[in-house]
């Protein structure tokens, strides 16, 4: 069996996590909204239309934050269009998506279903067809208290209290031709820097998401991120890194080493924060919003045709990736990266949340169940709460197409404020188990509470409606502690969670 070691240590220590990086994303896009969340005639509907048993898996999955409502479709949203009677709002063509968007689900009915999620709202304003002024109104109306024209409406249209939206995104991926009112960095800076000054006198205590380039393969990417926060850098507080992987080819080895790239795209955006900070002599620090992550490809065919035959239609189920468990190994590597970079990393949403590229699948009318994804991102959030300590890790390592001297185990920890230790770990090896041994000497006695496998035979294995348990966690024993010292096996393949305490 081969071998990997870590090291823990109260002491070393990367950071707090911030339970942000647990967030996820629901956009105006296929059934996400209409037939995700908001189902009116189905059988678990609340009195405003919501799904309870979506709102229940919402719930499990444990996500502090969620990004809204868009994506590329909030770069043609006129937010004054989502509020008021619903039956005079307009039903506009979205050219994000090529569809209709009713606008039967607005600002206060989000608000209200993410209360009932037990999660907050990082709302997204247009910088694509609006600008500094629709801006500075949102804010406005959300949060100031009352005696304005926009505050003054809120009250009218029904929320008596402020909706305090404190995380507020300065529009999406404004490098990408596909992108409504596309801008040069410059261009964006400077509209960012103008519209992000007036939000924060309206309101001084929300914090702001400035767009860092779409992607780290569009050629934009470094010269984009570093000429916007010149123009911005004082008034924003977080940069947005966005990454989608696929495996179109088939390559699992490959596919699963795509943290590395997450991984040097962290790094990287963190260095060109950095230098502008440099050369604007600047105290503050600026952190980083990774907004949009997943795998997305395997729906992409049947977009297109989706798309062709049915132009302009209302809630076609587009992006509506199935899972594998390949996708839920890279989905773990990427949550064990971030809490690697948990001092700089501290807002990440999983795009998205329900039916679209998401953890979280319904069928309208019928059920809901979690596609395979959804468990190490349940996982993570539920116990990588605390400290995220700097695990001293040596493994054995393979070699890819686009990576060399790729970790077969890749893995980290973090400590619970209540001293426990919860340790992350990916075995990418396509066949052998891995003996993982950790020295936990410095944490005294600890024993194992739980190992918590994921793993299947088959790396395309799916969740559907029928089997939703095909693919799914279960607790394994065999592990054991002595002197401080921990011994588990990692089967070949396999996402674990192996949390430890005193008894
Ligand atoms: O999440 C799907 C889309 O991906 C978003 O709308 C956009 O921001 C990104 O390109």
């Amino acid at each position: 069996m081969k071998k990997a070691t870590m090291i823990l240590d109260k002491d070393y220590i990367i950071g707090r996590v911030d339970p942000r990086i647990y967030g996820s994303f629901i956009e105006h896009l296929g059934r996400a909204v209409y037939g995700g969340i908001y189902e009116p005639d189905h059988p678990t509907a609340d009195k405003n239309g919501f799904r309870q048993d979506v709102i229940e898996k919402v719930r499990e999955l444990g996500i502090p934050v969620v990004r809204y409502p868009g994506g590329n479709f909030v770069s043609g949203f006129n937010w004054e269009d989502s509020i008021g009677p619903r039956e005079q709002r307009p039903k506009r063509l979205d050219l994000a998506w090529m569809t209709t968007e009713t606008n039967e689900v607005g600002l206060h009915e989000f608000v209200e279903w993410a209360k009932k999620a037990d999660t907050e709202v990082m709302y997204a304003v247009n910088l694509g067809t609006r600008g500094a002024d629709a801006a500075r109104n949102v804010v406005e109306y959300c949060n100031h208290k009352s005696g304005s024209y926009w505050s003054d409406l809120r009250i009218k249209n029904g929320a008596k209290k402020p909706f305090d939206i404190k995380l507020w995104c300065l529009g999406n991926e404004m490098d990408g031709p596909w992108q409504m009112g596309q801008k040069t960095a410059y261009e964006y800076g400077r509209t960012a820097n103008e519209a992000a000054k007036m939000m924060k006198w309206v309101d001084p205590t929300i914090e702001l998401v400035a767009c860092g380039s779409c992607a780290h393969d569009m050629p934009t990417f470094g010269s984009w991120e570093y000429e916007v926060l010149n123009e911005c850098y004082s008034n924003v507080d977080y940069v947005s890194l966005h990454r989608y992987y696929g495996n179109p080819t088939g390559d699992t080895p490959g596919f699963l080493a795509r943290s590395m790239d997450l991984d040097d795209f962290i790094k990287e955006v963190i260095a060109i924060c950095d230098a502008v900070k440099g050369k604007k002599h600047a105290k503050k620090k600026l952190n980083l919003s990774f907004d949009e992550w997943n795998v997305w490809y395997h729906s992409n065919e049947q977009d297109r045709e989706i798309q062709k035959a049915d132009k302009w239609g209302r809630a076609l189920p587009l992006l509506e990736d199935i899972y594998n468990f390949e996708d839920a190994l890279l989905a773990g590597a990427i949550l064990i990266t971030f809490l690697k970079n948990a001092d700089r990393v501290k807002v990440a949403c999983l795009a998205q949340l329900v039916n679209v590229i998401a953890p979280i699948m319904t069928r309208n009318g019928g059920g809901v169940w979690a596609q395979t994804i959804f468990y190490p991102m349940m996982h993570a959030s539920r116990y990588g709460r605390g400290t995220a300590l700097r695990a001293i890790m040596s493994s054995p390592t393979y070699d890819c197409k686009d990576y060399e001297k790729v970790p077969v185990t890749d893995g980290t920890a973090v400590m619970g404020d209540d001293g426990s230790v919860t340790i992350f770990a990916v075995n990418r090896d396509m066949e052998e188990s891995v003996s993982l041994e950790c020295d936990l000497r410095a944490f005294g006695d600890m024993k194992i509470l739980e190992h918590i496998v994921l793993h299947h035979d088959d790396v395309k294995a799916v969740n559907t409606e029928e089997n939703p348990g095909e693919v799914a966690p279960r607790k394994v024993r065999g592990g054991r502690t002595d002197g401080g010292r921990m011994t588990v096996k990692l089967p070949a393949l396999s996402w674990n969670v192996i949390r430890l305490g005193k008894e």
